[in-house]
């Protein structure tokens, strides 16, 4: 499937199917209009006769215009300015494309007038749009004995006119980067622990390497792990036959002695919560418990592929959390690698345990932010429910750098309070700290947890447990903080240049 930037006449453009917006009250928006004059009036006739209002989300198929070169004329129905957003548009042109790719379409153009607005308006849109096409096309079939029916459309082409075409041409390749970033945290995501093993994602990151020359890897081990003295990672994984991996990418796209901004991902390939164990319902999805390295893993590659003139750091925390004879038992003390010991009061806030160690380890790298990506805590779930992903920060200005490149993206966040009076909550008698901090503000503790281990740094953490997947009949990760976080790294690459 590819992408094109086309100009030119919406009437007269060669495709199998052409697609124009209707707003509320079947007004006519620019390239309806046009479709309109040219075909004597057969939108308005289809609209007087109360066919088709516009009514966000409706459509109607035309065929045969007079006039209109496309046999295919789909009207979408985008309903009042006060009822559109980014997400009912993101919803909308996924369902258009997934109808017409059920149909004899190999190219579709999309004519809905993005070009109106201002240059960064019409960034925005094209990429969005490109963003949603896309994912309106991954298919999962990696595990399934028969390949996926292959998508049907070929071609997607989006029509601007010619001034704004410039400005789309970097949206699309933009956007198609970030598509990529998606697929990929979406596939790892959604490949089961028995296949997706740290080993596993320590291969895909070698695979990142071998692609781009501007990365290079580093894989540490078990052996690695213990002896340089990452007790609480180790701690984690030793509880299961398949051994964890602390995962290290590099991109350079800076200059050499420029400072690195880092992400970190938790990486929990299979969390059955240890011996303080899960109950069995749904245990399934937590194999989605590193749907945080798959994020950063996808933003890294989508920023490799963007070339984007940064340098940036990517660690992922890679373990399975099993119950064994080997595991750790509650009450363990364990000691990190920053020196601070930890009671392990419940085996099933294992991601902070090996997160902690990654985020004292990347701090060697001098980074000039740390972000960390987790399914951390139920709690979240509870907090924000599956819209928002959970953001807390000790530098209130890069957390307000994540809200808006969230906003923009189309990937939003909400800041929790990370304040002091939280810490007591981790008090241990046997350690410096607790690794729970009991049923009140879970989401809070975790990150009250983890700010022990980036007191020196810029830090954020984005705490994806209810918007990483979906659940029930449409289970499947979302790829979901990839956008926010290529944006943030978008953003900060052109302040940069500026
Ligand atoms: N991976 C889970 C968090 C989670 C649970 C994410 C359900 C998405 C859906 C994490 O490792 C965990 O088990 N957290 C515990 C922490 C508690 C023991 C303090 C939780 O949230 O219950
Ligand atoms: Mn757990
Ligand atoms: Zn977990």
């Amino acid at each position: 499937m590819d992408f094109e930037i086309v100009n030119g006449s919406v009437e007269l453009l060669v495709t199998d199917c052409i697609v124009v917006a209707v707003a509320d009250a079947g007004k006519l928006t620019p390239s309806a209009q046009a479709i309109d004059t040219a075909s004597a009036g057969a939108l308005k006739e289809v609209i007087d006769a109360g066919d088709f209002d516009g009514s966000h989300g409706t459509t109607l198929l035309l065929r045969n215009l007079s006039g209109v070169t496309a046999k295919r004329t789909l009207l979408v129905g985008i309903g009042k300015e006060s009822d559109r957003s980014v997400a009912k548009q993101q919803t909308l042109i996924k369902s258009v494309v997934a109808t017409v790719n059920k149909m004899g379409v190999k190219t579709l153009t999309l004519a809905l007038d993005q070009s109106s607005g201002k240059d960064s308006d019409i960034y925005r849109d094209t990429r969005l749009i490109v963003e949603a096409c896309s994912a309106a096309l991954y298919q999962y079939d990696t595990t399934k004995s028969k390949p996926a029916t292959p998508t049907k459309l070929e071609h997607i082409h989006l029509l601007l006119d010619e001034e704004s075409t410039e400005y789309g041409e970097g949206a699309l390749l933009d956007g198609v980067a970030i598509a990529n970033g998606v697929a990929t945290a979406r596939e790892l995501g959604n490949l089961p622990g028995n296949i997706c093993t740290p080993i596993y994602l320590a291969d895909h990151a070698k695979a990142l390497a071998d692609e781009f020359d501007s990365v290079s890897c580093e894989i540490l081990d078990e052996k690695q792990i213990e002896s340089m003295g990452m007790g609480a990672l180790y701690s984690v994984g030793k509880g299961s036959d398949i051994p964890p991996r602390l995962i290290v990418l590099k991109y350079e796209g800076g200059e050499a002695n420029e400072a690195p901004y880092a992400l970190v991902g938790k990486g929990i390939t299979f969390d059955t919560g240890g011996i303080s164990l899960k109950p069995g319902p749904e245990m399934d999805e937590m194999k989605f418990d590193m749907c945080g390295a798959a994020s950063v893993l996808g933003t890294f590659e989508a920023v490799a592929e963007m070339r984007l003139p940064i340098n940036l750091i990517t660690v992922v925390a890679a373990a399975e959390n099993m119950p064994s004879g080997r595991a750790s038992k509650p009450g363990d003390v364990v000691t990190t690698l920053s020196g601070q010991t930890v009671e392990i009061l419940n085996t099933d806030a294992e991601g902070r345990l090996v997160l902690c160690d990654a985020l004292t380890y990347v701090q060697q790298f001098k980074p000039q932010a740390v972000i960390d990506v987790a399914t951390l805590t139920g709690a979240c779930i509870i907090a924000l429910g599956h819209q928002a992903t959970g953001l807390l920060a000790n530098d209130d200005s890069l957390a307000a750098q994540l809200l808006d490149a969230g906003e923009f993206a189309g990937d939003r966040g909400w800041q929790l309070p990370l304040w002091d009076e939280y810490q007591t909550q981790l008090d241990s008698n046997f350690a410096d700290m607790a690794n729970i901090g009991g049923r009140p503000a879970g989401t809070i503790t975790a990150a009250c947890f983890l700010s022990r281990f980036t007191k020196d740094v810029s830090w954020a953490h984005l705490d994806i447990a209810g918007v990483a997947w979906n659940s029930g009949k449409a289970k499947g990760a979302t790829g979901r903080c990839v956008p926010m976080l290529t944006q943030y790294l978008l953003d900060v690459a052109e302040q940069k240049e500026a």
